[in-house]
């Protein structure tokens, strides 16, 4: 089949990826969707299991740190796009292990930018690289002021930091090799398919499990909170549309305290699981902060609503009720992914809170 264009999407077995890669399978039958992954503890192929049968998708097991295996990917495909999300994502695993966040964030940027670099030799309208990144390089709030584009970089975790090294790279080789990149900056995701290491879908699955809802100081950080399907809409739109060399911000204007959201949730989970008022909020354990905890993340996405019409579709109430709701059917794909090498990484972390 001749496809009208071939995209390489990097992480696409993960939580934001599997939702971008079910978008375009489904809307661009002519689009040969590539689905590179590494299959790392947050990769699934079980997120795709509806479209994994499509004629336009193909998956290819690569670890982005191999160059030469990325670059074998390209030729094999004739890729003429990339959209790149494969990371190390967890703010907490970059505490415990910074070093895979530099090799996988960092080299494996590096790595496709040079592939893309090598085999795009003359730039047509269909090349584009573009990278997703995080609001977390923007570093921290507090109580008042948004990131806006061109706030000055200031990441604080080994995680955001290793973005932000990404984003300057990817940058770099648009500004120097006139690669075609485009960026984006987005605040917390939530939704189907989140692995149970974040907030919200950790905290359903212990409310399931009758464990304590470790929440980290006094539960008073804030974080703006965006569905991710309306992530991937936007990733849609500006892998289409968005200028060239340019960076959008992508946000919920949805801000919430940790303890507040804690609470709602708390509430929502009793009311499905027909536990009586209150009994999951006797959960909450307050534990020792995340250390460099970042107090506030906050969007102004004036710019991609302007100039690309782009705009969240699910409130948080319906979202939250939704996620709820896809954790509470899909216990066993939870199951699956609660044992061995997670067990671990659980004890690690929480064990001494
Ligand atoms: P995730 O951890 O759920 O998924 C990451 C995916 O990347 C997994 O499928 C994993 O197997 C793959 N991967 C990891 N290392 C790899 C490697 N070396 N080679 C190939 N594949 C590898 O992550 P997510 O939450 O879906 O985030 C996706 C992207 O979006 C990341 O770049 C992240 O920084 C960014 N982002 C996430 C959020 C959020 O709230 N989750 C918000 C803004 C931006
Ligand atoms: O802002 C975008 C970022 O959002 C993404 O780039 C990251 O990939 C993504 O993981 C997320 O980072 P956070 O650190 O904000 O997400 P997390 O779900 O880990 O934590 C949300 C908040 O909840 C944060 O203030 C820490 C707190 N928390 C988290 C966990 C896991 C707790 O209080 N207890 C917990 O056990």
């Amino acid at each position: 089949m001749n496809f009208e264009r071939k995209i390489i999407i990097t992480g696409g077995a993960g939580f934001i990826g599997s939702h971008v890669v079910r978008r375009f399978v489904n809307l661009f039958p002519n689009y040969k969707i590539i689905n590179l992954d590494a299959l790392t503890y947050a990769g699934n192929l079980e997120n795709l299991t509806d479209i994994e049968a499509s004629a336009n998708y193909f998956f290819e097991k690569v670890d982005i740190t191999d160059l030469e295996a990325v670059r074998e990917a390209f030729k094999k495909h004739d890729v003429d796009s990339v959209i790149h999300l494969a990371a190390e994502s967890h703010v907490d695993r970059s505490i415990l292990n910074p070093l895979a966040f530099i090799q996988t964030n960092i080299v494996g940027t590096v790595n496709l930018l040079q592939a893309a670099k090598e085999s795009w030799i003359e730039i047509t309208p269909n090349h584009r690289f573009y990278h997703v990144s995080t609001d977390e390089v923007y570093g921290s709030l507090g109580d008042d002021g948004f990131f806006i584009e061109t706030t000055p970089y200031d990441p604080k975790s080994p995680y955001s930091a290793s973005k932000a090294s990404s984003d300057h790279i990817v940058r770099a080789y648009g500004h120097t090799f006139k690669l075609p990149v485009v960026l984006s900056n987005c605040s917390n995701n939530y939704g189907p398919n989140q692995f149970p290491e974040k907030l919200i879908p950790l905290f359903i699955s212990n409310i399931v499990n009758n464990k304590a809802l470790p929440v980290y100081g006094r539960g008073s950080n804030v974080r703006d909170w965006l569905y991710v399907e309306d992530h991937a809409k936007a990733i849609d739109e500006i892998f289409h549309n968005g200028v060239l060399q340019e960076t959008y911000n992508i946000g919920g204007e949805n801000e919430w305290s940790n303890i507040d959201l804690i609470k709602s949730l708390c509430k929502i989970m009793d009311s499905k699981l027909n536990h009586s008022v209150g009994s999951s909020e006797k959960l909450i354990s307050y534990v020792t902060d995340r250390a460099g905890h970042d107090f506030r993340y906050a969007i102004d996405c004036t710019k991609i609503k302007k100039e690309l019409g782009w705009k969240p579709d699910t409130d948080f109430e319906s979202g939250l009720e939704k996620t709820i709701d896809w954790y509470l059917s899909n216990q066993e794909w939870v199951n699956n992914i609660l044992s061995g090498a997670y067990e671990h990484y659980y004890e690690e972390q929480y064990g001494n809170r």
